[in-house]
């Protein structure tokens, strides 16, 4: 099922309303509400968060059916060389990051960032650099030396993100791909 297109705009609004009441509150110089960083809980995905991940992921390019991320936030739950994690702001998600335990004959162990994304109206206030430290310390704490991850050359204030947030940029990729053919009886 898509998520219609009201729910994707209702959703938007909050997260522009979360943010901007703490935008508010800051210019003011007022406690009653915490910058948006202070606020954020970062935990592991559930199932009911798809709807509102969905949203995210379109701001993405991604367009993904609601019953699709219901099915994939369960498989990377059970798959313990993942780790997935949102962040809600409260009580709306507004951003996630996937990390990933690579191994290979060229460089061995390693954890790569393989999803990140922060909503439009939540950027700017920490969020990224909160979901990335909590990637990080998942990679710590399984041992992993070095963290690395691809950014596309069209989203340029990723490049300027990583950059503040300690990545040095080491290389520049093409990436190919090729659609498989589906063998009879697979
Ligand atoms: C990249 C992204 C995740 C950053 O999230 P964020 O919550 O806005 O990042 P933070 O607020 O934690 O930013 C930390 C620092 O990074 C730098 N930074 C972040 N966005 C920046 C931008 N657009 N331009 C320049 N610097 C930027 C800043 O130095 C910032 O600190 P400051 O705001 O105190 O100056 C977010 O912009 C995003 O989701 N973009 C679209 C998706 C994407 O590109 N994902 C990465 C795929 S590899």
């Amino acid at each position: 099922m898509a998520i219609p297109q009201h729910t994707a705009k209702a959703m938007e609004h909050e997260q522009r309303r979360l943010v901007g009441q703490s935008r508010v509150v800051n210019a003011r110089r007022q406690m009653t509400l915490s910058p948006v960083a202070d606020r954020v809980q970062i935990r592991p995905p559930r199932a009911a968060d798809a709807e509102q991940l969905g949203v995210l992921n379109r701001q993405l390019g991604y367009a993904t059916e609601m019953e699709e991320l219901v099915s994939r936030i369960n498989k990377l739950s059970e798959l313990q060389e993942h780790f997935v994690a949102v962040a809600e702001v409260d009580g709306t998600v507004v951003g996630w990051v996937q990390a990933e335990h690579r191994f290979s004959m060229e460089t061995g162990d390693k954890a790569e960032l393989v999803g990140l994304i922060v909503g439009a109206a939540a950027r700017r206030s920490g969020v990224g650099r909160l979901l990335v430290q909590a990637a990080e310390d998942w990679a710590t704490d399984r041992g992993l030396r070095s963290i690395v991850v691809r950014s596309n050359v069209i989203r340029p204030e990723s490049h300027s993100f990583y950059r503040n947030v300690g990545y040095t940029q080491s290389k520049t990729q093409h990436v190919y791909a090729k659609p498989l053919q589906r063998k009879s009886g697979v």
